[in-house]
């Protein structure tokens, strides 16, 4: 990069930084208002790119060469021991991808915690191996997740949008196992995504709440009242991005989190009083010891 060039974004950051707008002190509560965050490499710079498109993609198919990239790229995340403890169903058949999550695009992505290959291993060699805890699902699903956010990374790289989703665990979700033909134990479909070319471009990229409440320093610090009079204020704020939809004032709220919490969350009011699908689903892949369900 020319030299001239280079000064001025390095100047340019210092004044966002020395007048508090991209950085301020700890303990202030800030959004990231998108487009004001530092780029400083080409991997910071996808990362300051990412976005989610809500919705169908269209039907362009996205080259081979970059499903192959991505795929490689996405088994690249750190997991534990090196084991992989999740298989990733790569689905083409838009119907399918419709089945399984509600959405479409040119290529979807099922990621499940999965032991299975491991087992059939371990048996192939006579080792025992008893992967049916939680301690197992919770590091696989750790590992399940790094693993679509660096696919989501790749692809944004690459020029290409993505959705992550979890619409595989809305509706009935044992669909999955007949649709994708899943193992009934120690597989369980996790995370879902989307790739291809949205319908159109987003209005806008999200915000993100940052600094207290979010970024706790040496330790765990409760939000004070005065902290959430400001998170609440930088959700109004149309500037920051933070809300989920736009027209919440029109639908006769005060604060965006007002919708949120009785609109979006409906439902999510009352303490759950029957075990949950997914939980009865987790103890069926036997990943629940059974002292605990
Ligand atoms: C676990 C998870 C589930 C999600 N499910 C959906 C979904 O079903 N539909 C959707 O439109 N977006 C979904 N999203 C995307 C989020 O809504 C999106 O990441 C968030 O609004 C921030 O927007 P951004 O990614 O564009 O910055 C999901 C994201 C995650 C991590």
């Amino acid at each position: 990069m020319d030299e001239h060039i280079r000064r001025r974004r390095f100047c340019r950051q210092s004044v966002l930084l020395g007048t508090g707008l991209v950085l301020s002190g700890a303990g202030r509560t800030r959004a990231v208002a998108p487009g004001n965050e530092p780029s400083a490499n080409g991997t910071l710079e996808t990362i300051g790119r990412l976005r989610t498109i809500h919705g169908n993609f269209t039907d362009q198919a996205i080259p081979e060469s970059d499903l192959q990239t991505i795929l490689d790229a996405t088994v690249r995340a750190a997991n534990a021991s090196n084991m992989q403890t999740y298989s990733i169903i790569v689905v083409k058949d838009r119907a399918k991808m419709q089945a399984v999550c509600g959405y479409q695009a040119s290529c979807l992505l099922v990621y499940c915690v999965d032991h299975n290959r491991l087992k059939a291993l371990a048996q192939s060699l006579d080792h025992p191996y008893h992967p049916g805890n939680m301690v197992s699902f919770i590091t696989s699903g750790i590992n399940t997740i790094l693993a679509v956010q660096t696919a989501a990374i790749a692809a944004r790289s690459l020029g290409l949008d993505y959705l992550i989703t979890n619409g595989l665990h809305r509706g009935d979700m044992r669909r999955q196992w007949g649709l994708l033909d899943l193992p009934e134990e120690h597989c369980y479909p996790l995370i879902a995504l989307l790739l291809g070319y949205p319908t159109q471009e987003p209005a806008h990229k999200k915000g993100r709440l940052s600094g207290a409440g979010v970024i706790h320093h040496e330790k765990y610090q409760p939000l004070t009242p005065e902290q959430a009079a400001e998170i609440t204020k930088q959700y109004d704020d149309p500037n920051s991005h933070l809300a989920l939809i736009d027209n919440w004032k029109d639908q006769g709220h005060k604060h965006y989190l007002d919708w949120l919490f009785t609109a979006w969350l409906r439902g999510s009011e009352t303490p759950t009083e029957r075990e949950t699908q997914m939980f009865t689903l987790l103890k069926r892949s036997g990943y629940v010891e059974p002292q605990a369900g």
